[in-house]
């Protein structure tokens, strides 16, 4: 019955679809080119008293000059003067021959002398747009002044309208054909009782046990409210399926006009080292945030501003501290920025990692604030927020400031590139106001954060954390609804974006098959073939919960002794922050409790826990992952924990299973894992046996499950989606500042305009 009416509804979407993009695309195009014709106009008069002095002045070179100025608009291809009879007086260099003085009055296009002309060619293909315009001087026409615009982008925005306009519709469509059936079926089915009922349910509100008509609408409105939810969080931006480096690319260069980005953070993707060799090594960090942010680099291209910490970093960059990575590919460039030691420890050690690493994650260690670390923290942020400058090449870059390293370099950028798409994204937890409040500078912390056009933390928990402290110090207009901060007639939007890892990742493609990787690790540890393996991978530090695994481990051979003379637990520690007294006691305590476990179970060659405090490279790293039978994440609060994505990702043989602690970010997607609370031992002891025991079958459905949606939720459309936010935003702000150019009065012309050099860009 229902097709009977849904496919003339079909057909006549369609249709409308079709005449919407027909209308659309017309209607765009003749306001490109009202808006060019203006633009030219404003070129004319903004030149024509210099031109006018200069001609009179007959001076040649500054009236090439004056044209040279005016073709470092974006948009411009290229000018020309000529006299009124069409002869050439001056040009710029790139003016193509058919708009020559010349070679205009010879095709006959200019009705000289008194000219005027508005032409829209397509020459090559790409849309040029040329207009001839008298430039006057005591009502006489003394030249003729050839402006040439390249509007090939006009192409890309039509092509970029009409995907939506098709979007929209095909979203149309399929609420009509969902309202139809719902029609349908309530009619059916005494539809006054059902709606009832339904207004029940999607309230989340249900008395008693559940009908059997309330379990027939279940599943049919949880999926409605799935995707609404997904339009609601995406609008549309996740549609037509996986997220690919290219289709990140595309984002960049259709929506927000560029083909590159600048990123700025503190750890840098390669670091260049001197080896006890001699010879120059590149290494990979091991961070969380270089995981994640690679890959993007490689999809977007442009510069990764960064600390460099390596002792050969010096040694391999060019006279602007820049070398292209990755090695042999170099695809995108590290500018570098040096430290002094003194700075390193105020603002690295101290005040990020003495002061608001502790501040943001709860775990009990004491945050430590010092008045001289928070001096050198600003005067650094200072520094990067310069490089960043020095790194843009227009006035409305796009910047993706990552962590809590640069928490003021936001509103600093923001200050010297008023038009710039900041997008700052917080690694770590924030955390609730009241401890955000024991930060000594926690109103200049919020207010270097709100320079930033969009905000990103993993949850939507740390949004509304960061949101509360913000309403409790600052004066700033909070929309909830937009979930958005307004300071100082600029408006900040505070979104979650849980980030994730590159999928497929690189690595699984080349990686030793599952058997060899487990013969090879089993080898290095001295297991036999019947051995069970645990794995952790991760820095020392006191946020993974290193010392609460050990512990679990000790409990579950004291609650399973089926496991002594079996089981061994393998954690890759690498060493991470040294110069602070925390992470050096950490260590210490780590060897102390791990001996003294294997003082208790050891037998003969058998050890239940192994410490390889080591940096890993990535590979090797992957091939513990794929040769474990469990891994073992049990971070006491973490802002998300790609390790757990890492493992899943080196999984394509869906085995091994993840055992994941609650107080991380990923255990809100990863539901298949074995969630625990990692300081209840016996909860975490009971886990692991879980896991040695998980038949196959179960291990790989498990697998599958969470494989599947960290392929797609991975990195690239974590950033695809933020980009996309930023797009919008950029949209919204272009249109209001081409509103309050055309509504400017004189004494706005010192305001920045669009295609106006930015203050500190390289030129
Ligand atoms: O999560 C915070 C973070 O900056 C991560 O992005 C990264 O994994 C880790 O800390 C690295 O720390 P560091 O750069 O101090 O070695």
């Amino acid at each position: 019955m229902a097709y009977r009416i849904l496919l003339p509804l079909l057909g006549i979407l369609a249709a409308l679809a079709w005449g919407a993009t027909w209308f659309v695309n017309g209607t765009t195009r003749s306001w490109f080119e009202r808006d060019v014709q203006l633009r030219t106009r404003l070129v004319a008069a903004g030149a024509r008293e210099a031109l006018a002095t200069y001609f009179r002045a007959g001076d040649r070179q500054k009236l090439a000059a004056v044209l040279d100025e005016i073709a470092r608009d974006d948009r411009i291809m290229a000018a020309a003067l000529c006299t009124p009879s069409m002869k050439p007086l001056a040009r710029t260099s790139a003016l193509p021959s058919r708009y020559a003085c010349d070679a205009l009055a010879k095709r006959g296009v200019v009705d000289a002398p008194k000219a005027g002309l508005d032409l829209f060619e397509e020459p090559d293909g790409g849309l040029v747009h040329a207009a001839v315009v008298p430039i006057l001087d005591d009502d006489r026409i003394v030249a003729q002044l050839v402006v040439v615009h390249d509007l090939s982008f006009v192409a890309r925005r039509e092509a970029a309208m009409r995907r939506f306009t098709v979007g929209a519709f095909a979203v149309v469509a399929l609420l009509a054909s969902i309202a139809t059936l719902l029609v349908r079926r309530f009619t059916w089915h005494r539809w006054t009782e059902e709606i009832l009922r339904v207004l029940t349910l999607g309230r989340g509100v249900v008395w008693g046990p559940r009908t059997r008509q309330e379990k027939r609408f279940g599943p049919l409105l949880s999926d409605l409210r799935a995707m609404m939810t997904e339009l609601a969080s995406d609008q549309g931006v996740s549609a037509g399926g996986k997220w690919t480096p290219e289709r990140l690319h595309g984002v960049l260069t259709d929506s927000l006009d560029g083909d590159r980005v600048v990123i700025l953070a503190n750890r840098e993707p390669y670091v260049h080292d001197r080896g006890p060799d001699g010879a120059v090594h590149v290494q990979h960090p091991a961070s969380g945030l270089v995981t994640a942010l690679e890959p993007v680099m490689r999809a977007c291209s442009g510069v990764w501003v960064a600390h460099g910490s390596g002792s050969a970093d010096r040694e391999v960059v060019d006279r602007r501290d820049r070398v292209l990575v990755p090695p042999g590919e170099e695809s995108y460039a590290i500018r570098r920025v040096w430290l002094s030691e003194s700075e390193e420890r105020g603002y690295y050690y101290g005040f990020s990692n003495e002061g608001l690493w502790p501040l943001c994650h709860l775990v009990y260690t004491r945050p430590v604030f010092r008045v001289e670390d928070w001096r050198q923290y600003q005067s650094v942020n200072r520094r990067f927020a310069d490089a960043v400058c020095e790194e843009v090449e227009g006035p409305d870059p796009v910047v993706l400031v990552q962590d809590y390293h640069f928490a003021l370099a936001p509103r600093m950028i923001r200050e010297r590139l008023p038009r710039a798409t900041i997008i700052s994204f917080w690694h770590i937890p924030w955390p609730n106001a009241e401890r955000f409040g024991v930060c000594p500078w926690h109103r200049e912390v919020l207010d270097g954060m709100l320079g930033s056009s969009i905000l990103g933390f993993h949850t939507q928990q740390h949004c509304n954390n960061f949101l509360e402290a913000v309403d409790r110090f600052l004066e700033a207009r909070i929309d909830r609804e937009r979930n958005a901060v307004v300071l100082g007639g600029r408006e900040s939007l505070v979104r979650p974006y849980p980030i994730s890892i590159e999928w497929p990742d690189r690595r699984a493609a080349t990686a030793p098959p599952v058997p060899r990787c487990r013969r090879e690790v089993f080898a290095e540890l001295g297991l036999g073939p019947d051995a069970l393996l645990g794995v952790g991978v991760d820095r020392l530090d006191y946020t993974k919960g290193i010392e609460d695994r050990l512990l679990a481990v000790e409990r579950l051979l004291e609650r399973f002794p089926r496991f002594r003379g079996r089981f061994t637990f393998a954690q890759l520690a690498a060493p991470s922050r040294t110069l602070i007294p925390e992470y050096r006691a950490l260590s210490e305590r780590v060897d102390a409790l791990a001996s003294r476990i294997n003082g208790r179970f050891a037998e003969g060659a058998w050890k239940p826990v192994v410490v390889l405090r080591a940096h890993h490279e990535p590979p090797a790293v992957f091939r513990y992952l794929r040769a474990a039978d469990l891994c073992y994440v049990s971070s006491l609060h973490d802002g998300m924990n790609l390790v757990a994505k890492e493992f899943l990702a080196a999984r394509d043989d869906e085995r091994g299973v993840l055992v994941l602690s609650r107080f991380t970010g990923a255990s809100r997607e990863l539901t298949e894992a074995l969630l625990v609370n990692p300081y209840d031992l016996e909860e975490a002891s009971a886990a692991l046996a879980t896991a040695l025991a998980m038949p196959p079958a179960e291990q790989a459905e498990r697998m599958r499950a969470m494989r599947a949606h960290v392929g797609e939720f991975n990195v690239y459309r974590w950033a695809g989606r933020m980009l996309a936010d930023a797009a919008r935003l950029r949209k919204r702000d272009r249109l209001t500042n081409r509103l309050s150019i055309a509504g400017a009065s004189e004494d706005d012309e010192a305001l920045p305009r669009a295609g106006s050099p930015s203050p500190c860009a390289r030129r």
